[in-house]
């Protein structure tokens, strides 16, 4: 069985976990600095495994020992947003928490693939992938299938068809200027702009882009981790399995839709090494220039890390 780390076992780590031992993908190490709490997490969902019938492993600890030789760390390490935050807003405190995510795990895993979701998502990325001193194919960031899957689900609940014939495409920076492509995004092959009427398409691209914003404010303490850690999974499962599967994802870039050096939400080939390849999509001049707005913001940002 394959050896699964995840950093940080509060709502996104655990429900990944959960998701991950249910569909039998790996053995799974849930670590936190919270005495206890891990270790009660992972003997829980030990015992749900007889039930489920699956013979994923899961163990807690707050010693990175434990995590040893595992292939693939996932970091959820980190604070969430409150209701009025940006994701911004976590920057200073959640730097910190990530250098020591990174190096205790490196330590016991250098061959390791990271996944990173503790926000603000791609200037963490960034960050991982800097003190960790690793090549872009190891460090992966968490957005594009989860806002990508936040449209589906819109579209969905829009015109009554079953979300596995929507594919739906979110570019870009994850934040409020995150980009989705409403030219490439279809119901069964056939556009959404030619489905929906502009009103309503433009009211499912402010609902995406404020996903985030919206489970935030419902429910009042914490953000979202169903949808967040079910995108986790299926990172991991493609990275383990070899899948060399497309999904959008934050990665850094070197010169693809004109970028260099910032990580940035683009649809990535995944498979065994990590990053296999970033997909270029033609873009008309409007998607291009909202990619740079979006893009703007991220460098912004990783500008501002002190680390
Ligand atoms: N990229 C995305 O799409 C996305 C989606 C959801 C959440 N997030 C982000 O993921 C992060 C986690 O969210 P959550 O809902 O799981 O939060 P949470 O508060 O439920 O869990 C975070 C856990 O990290 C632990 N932690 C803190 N410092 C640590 C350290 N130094 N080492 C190990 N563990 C440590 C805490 O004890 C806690 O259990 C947040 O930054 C959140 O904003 C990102």
């Amino acid at each position: 069985m394959p050896k699964v780390t995840i950093i940080g076992a509060g709502q996104t780590g655990a429900t990944t976990a959960h998701f991950l031992a249910q569909g039998g993908v790996a053995d799974i190490v849930l670590f936190d600095i919270v005495d206890g709490m891990p270790q009660g997490k992972g003997l829980d969902l030990t015992e749900a495994m007889p039930v489920i019938g699956s013979d994923s492993k899961v163990i807690g600890s707050n010693d990175y020992a434990a995590t040893e030789a595992s292939d693939v760390v996932v970091i959820t390490a980190g604070l969430p947003r409150k209701p009025g935050m940006s994701r911004d807003d976590l920057l200073e405190a959640n730097t910190r928490i990530m250098r020591s995510a990174v190096e205790g795990s490196l330590q016991h895993s250098p061959g390791a693939i990271f996944v990173i979701l503790t926000n603000p998502l791609d200037a963490m990325s960034y960050l991982a992938m800097k003190i960790g001193g690793l090549p872009r194919e190891r460090v992966i960031g968490q957005a594009g299938i989860l806002d990508s899957a936040r449209m589906r689900a819109f579209v969905a609940m829009e015109l009554g068809v079953s979300v596995q014939n929507i594919h739906c495409y979110v570019l870009g920076g994850h934040g409020d200027d995150m980009v989705p492509l409403t030219r490439h995004s279809n119901v069964a092959g056939v556009p959404l702009d030619e489905i929906l009427s502009p009103d309503r398409l433009a009211a499912i691209v402010e609902r995406t882009r404020k996903g985030g914003g919206e489970i935030v404010g419902l429910l009042k303490t914490g953000s979202a981790y169903y949808a967040p850690a079910a995108a986790l999974a299926q990172m991991v499962e493609a990275i383990l399995k070899d899948r060399h599967l497309v999904v959008p994802a934050s990665v850094y870039l070197n010169g693809e839709y004109g970028e260099q050096g910032i990580f940035f939400g683009v649809p990535a080939q995944l498979g065994r090494k990590g990053l296999e390849k970033v997909i270029e999509y033609s873009l008309s001049e409007a998607e291009q220039q909202a990619l740079e707005e979006s893009a703007e913001h991220v460098r912004e940002t990783i500008a501002a890390l002190k680390y």
